[in-house]
């Protein structure tokens, strides 16, 4: 489990995991680990790794725990940290996404932690200017860290992640957290089933390790985590989705479907969870489920990302 001293992530930008190798999604675990201690410790929290350090976090689409988690893991970490969300900023007034990433840039800041409807805008920000890009998500295309906070909860039950089988559930088509997950989870060894309506999963997902189901009895047999995602009802073309009824009795992860699993199996939403459709609330609250716990890992998994990418990871 050491990192390798070689594999730094110092001055990049994280715009999807495609690019990754297990080596520094290893590094980002292992780094996260010593986050979380200093997290649960109680007392002092700031760190100084990223003292005069400026970080925005610029979101365009809504968000509770990711800006939250990013937010505070920058603070906790001695930077100074501003939210801009589009709502409340000039983004109202039409200002276009070059014109307010440059003006960011103009006031020098350090990172840029973004959340943007289109797919690639993450990466078009990392073409236009120079502080460190972040990708909090961007439309259904990626969303890293959410995949690597999957991860680090993962091994955090289980011990290990190569092996282990997991079923992904419900709107695969738009979601950016399964694409990240697909390639997080392969790449370290994981065996990645994905189910839906037919309507919601990719039509093309030709992928080494990855299999995709119709139905989720099959894919949640014997499985060691189930992810379930939230139905993207923003991102839905109408005729997609069956009724809310329809898809919950069908699809929906509840105490009686959970038998089919591993009898340790992990449960895990990267929230926020529409209860009653894809997730039971008996589910969401059993001893199995890590949904809450994903929050507190994702301040962590934050933390090593910032430190990762403007401080090294050196202390
Ligand atoms: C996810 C997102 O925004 O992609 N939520 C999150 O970051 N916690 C998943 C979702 O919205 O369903």
């Amino acid at each position: 489990m050491e990192t390798n001293s070689a594999v730094s992530l110092l001055g990049r930008s994280i715009v999807a995991l495609e690019n990754f190798s297990a080596t520094e999604i290893r590094l980002v675990l292992n780094t996260a680990r010593k986050m979380k201690q200093i997290i649960r410790r109680g007392g002092e929290k700031k760190l100084p790794n990223l003292r005069g350090k400026a970080i925005v976090n610029l979101f365009y689409e809504p968000s509770t725990r990711t800006r939250t988690s990013f937010e505070l893991a920058g603070k906790y970490l001695g930077a100074d940290v501003v939210s801009i969300t589009s709502g409340t900023s000039s983004i109202v007034k039409g200002e276009s996404l070059r014109d307010t990433l440059r003006m960011i840039e103009a006031m020098g800041v350090d990172a840029i932690v973004m959340r943007h409807k289109a797919e690639g805008a993450a990466d078009f920000a990392t073409q236009v200017v120079k502080p460190i890009i972040i990708n909090a998500g961007d439309g259904a295309h990626a969303h890293p860290s959410q995949a690597l906070l999957d991860l680090f909860t993962i091994e955090q039950h289980k011990g290990r992640l190569a092996g282990l089988k997991v079923a992904i559930v419900g709107d695969i088509l738009h979601s950016r957290v399964a694409r990240s997950d697909v390639y997080a989870m392969t790449k370290m060894g994981m065996e990645v089933h994905l189910a839906g309506p037919k309507t919601l999963l990719p039509r093309f997902f030709d992928f080494d390790g990855v299999t995709v189901h119709e139905q989720v009895d099959e894919a949640i047999a014997g499985a060691n985590v189930i992810n379930v995602l939230r139905i993207q009802l923003e991102r839905q073309q109408a005729g997609l989705f069956p009724s809310t009824r329809e898809y919950a009795r069908v699809f929906g992860i509840n105490d009686d479907r959970l038998r089919l699993a591993d009898d340790d199996v992990l449960i895990l939403h990267p929230g926020p969870q529409n209860k009653g459709l894809e997730i039971s609330s008996e589910v969401t609250y059993c001893d199995r489920s890590a949904i809450q716990e994903q929050v507190q890992n994702g301040v962590a998994v934050r933390m090593a990302l910032l430190d990762l990418t403007l401080n090294g990871g050196g202390s």
